[in-house]
């Protein structure tokens, strides 16, 4: 009701009668006028006059009624732990495919390797909670195809350099914008589900915790709508795994990678490499040329451009 509400309001771009808006939605004024004062609560600018309500501005909100064709799917907290762990428990209890929990900020957001995602408001901190019927192995490409999604919506969307660095952060000037973290739930064959993290540096100013990552507020001088960002992304990333061959993620994310073909440092929990990152194989794993000639592959780590 309330996304239907707002929408009118949209749409009429002026005061809207009790009248109206009871008649167009089939409930009472009363219950409309309930509908507005929780509206109001939740920080919309609506006034009422004589004549009836009206939107004064819109404000940049991530509420479920945001999103109406996915409403009943999306999950808003104003502060959470994390949205990895919100995302889990309803992963285990059973959500469908596409939940999405979002958070406004977070107290304990985590980063690859254990380290913090600084998550203060401003940011956009979300989850996607995904039901592929594909095999543990291939589960890795789903990464490569957020980071390689969001990297090119970036680039559409504000005109920025943005490039993917492996294994799914994307830089803008050789400054993170976004990470990406995910956990897998899996039998031997069958993955049960992978939950997507994304980090995105939006109206925040990250540079004070993180010396290397930047913003778009930063790179671009003004405030950008976080609602629009997601929805978009949303939209673009759904279409993008239920139709697009997984089989030529790889090669489509090389194309947009700035780690290939360059002097690295892998960091992992148990050791330091250095080498030329020469390739990254259908899975995801990176081929690393050492110093004496031979060929490392590495799954996991922390890459550092050197
Ligand atoms: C990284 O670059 O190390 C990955 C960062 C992932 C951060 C996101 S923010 C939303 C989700 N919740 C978390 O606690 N982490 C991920």
């Amino acid at each position: 009701m309330k996304g239907q509400i707002l929408k009118i309001f949209k749409r009429e771009k002026g005061i809207v009668s009790g009248e109206t808006l009871s008649f167009e939605l089939g409930v009472s004024r009363v219950s409309i006028w309930k509908h507005i004062r929780k509206l109001q609560d939740f920080g919309y600018n609506i006034v009422a006059t004589t004549m009836g309500y009206q939107l004064i501005d819109s404000i940049d909100a991530l509420f479920p009624w945001e999103f109406p064709d996915r409403e009943s799917k999306i999950h808003f907290f104003p502060e959470v732990t994390s949205t990895m762990d919100i995302a889990g428990e309803l992963a285990r209890k059973g959500c469908s495919h596409f939940t999405v929990v979002i958070a406004g900020c977070q107290k304990k957001g985590r980063g690859r390797l254990k380290r913090i995602w600084h998550s203060s408001e401003g940011g956009l901190y979300f989850t996607i909670v995904l039901r592929p019927q594909i095999p543990p192995v291939l589960s890795l490409r789903l990464n490569f195809a957020a980071s390689l999604v969001l990297a090119k919506l970036l680039r559409q969307m504000f005109c920025i350099d943005a490039m993917v660095k492996w294994p799914n952060d994307i830089l803008v000037n050789n400054r993170k914008i976004s990470g990406i973290l995910s956990e897998i739930n899996a039998e031997s064959d069958r993955v049960s589900f992978i939950n997507i993290g994304f980090g995105i540096n939006v109206n925040n100013d990250p540079a004070s915790k993180e010396p290397t990552a930047t913003s778009l507020r930063c790179i671009l001088g003004k405030k950008i709508s976080k609602k629009q960002l997601l929805s978009e992304f949303l939209d673009k990333f759904e279409s993008y795994i239920d139709n697009v061959n997984l089989d030529n993620v790889i090669s489509e994310w090389k194309k947009h990678t700035t780690t290939l073909n360059r002097r690295v440092k892998i960091v992992t929990y148990h050791d330091v490499s250095e080498g030329v990152a020469i390739d990254v194989d259908e899975n995801g794993t990176l081929i690393l040329e050492l110093a004496d000639g031979s060929i490392k592959k590495v799954i996991y780590g922390d890459c550092f451009h050197v």
